[in-house]
């Protein structure tokens, strides 16, 4: 049985879930995670800051985000199954307790529950609201996508739609080497979705009200 489940492990993407359990047990301190952040200011501290590759979208609102998902989500560039090169070159010179740090000082910052801090496209709601039924997102990112079943999960109401749009499409792509997240669940998501109508999920999920958003830098100078 031990040596099926080692196969079984060694198969399945799922598993490097389970090997960061390590890091996810090593305990944050917000006060050293905030002198860690200078790093991430640059891009993660300036409001609507925009990355360029593999196209243009503002970078994602990390402050008031899960901390357990966001060291899932660190890991994941770590671990390679998310491709995203810039990241993936910032997480390289991070240790499980750097994570763990910065994981805690981002989900202990934040305002409670607003209004999108971005003014977004306009919205079909009707059509989209349908979609998103349609994919059962709500199962678990929550019934308003801001209050996830799992803490590992994230939440994304009011995240930027740009952004929500990009990362939506990475999910249907296998094999990148640069572009792309090996993602089981969210992989079968997504495929049954054309990308106008990832866009449009994208445009609602960013106008609900959450708990994300980006601190200005010059608060931390
Ligand atoms: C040069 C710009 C840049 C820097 C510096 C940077 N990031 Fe990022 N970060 C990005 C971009 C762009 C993405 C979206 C990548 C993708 O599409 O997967 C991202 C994604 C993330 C995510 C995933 C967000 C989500 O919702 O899934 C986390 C968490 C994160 N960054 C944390 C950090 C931390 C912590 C630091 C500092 C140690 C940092 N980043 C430094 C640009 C940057
Ligand atoms: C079975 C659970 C599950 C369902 C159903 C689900 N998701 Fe997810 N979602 C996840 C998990 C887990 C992740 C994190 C994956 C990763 O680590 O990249 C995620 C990630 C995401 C992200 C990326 C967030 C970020 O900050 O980068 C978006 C956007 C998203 N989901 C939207 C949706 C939408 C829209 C639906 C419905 C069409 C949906 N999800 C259905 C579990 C789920």
């Amino acid at each position: 049985m031990k040596l099926f489940q080692i196969v079984r492990c060694a198969l399945l993407v799922a598993c490097a879930a389970t090997q960061s359990v390590s890091a996810q047990d090593v305990k944050g301190n917000p006060a050293a995670g905030e002198k860690k952040a200078a790093q991430c200011i640059g891009c993660h501290g300036i409001q609507g800051y925009r990355a360029s590759f593999p196209e243009i979208y503002r970078v994602p609102m990390i402050f008031g985000q899960s901390e357990k998902y966001i060291v899932s989500a660190l890991g994941g560039y770590k671990r390679g199954e998310r491709k995203h090169p810039t990241m993936r070159g910032v997480v390289d010179n991070l240790s499980d307790q750097d994570i763990a740090d910065l994981a805690m000082y981002y989900a202990s910052t934040k305002t409670p529950s607003h209004a999108p801090s971005a003014s977004g496209n306009p919205v079909d709601s009707q059509a989209a609201m349908a979609l998103v039924q349609k994919g059962g997102c709500v199962a678990c990112h929550g019934e308003n996508f801001s209050k996830p079943v799992d803490p590992a999960y994230p939440k994304i109401a009011g995240q930027y739609a740009d952004y929500l749009a990009v990362a939506l499409k990475s999910y249907k792509v296998e094999g990148g080497t640069v572009v792309g997240r090996a993602n089981p669940i969210m992989g079968g998501m997504v495929k049954q979705f054309s990308n106008d109508e990832l866009r449009l999920i994208a445009n609602y999920v960013a106008s609900l009200p959450g708990d994300l958003e980006t601190i200005p830098q010059k608060r931390f100078r």
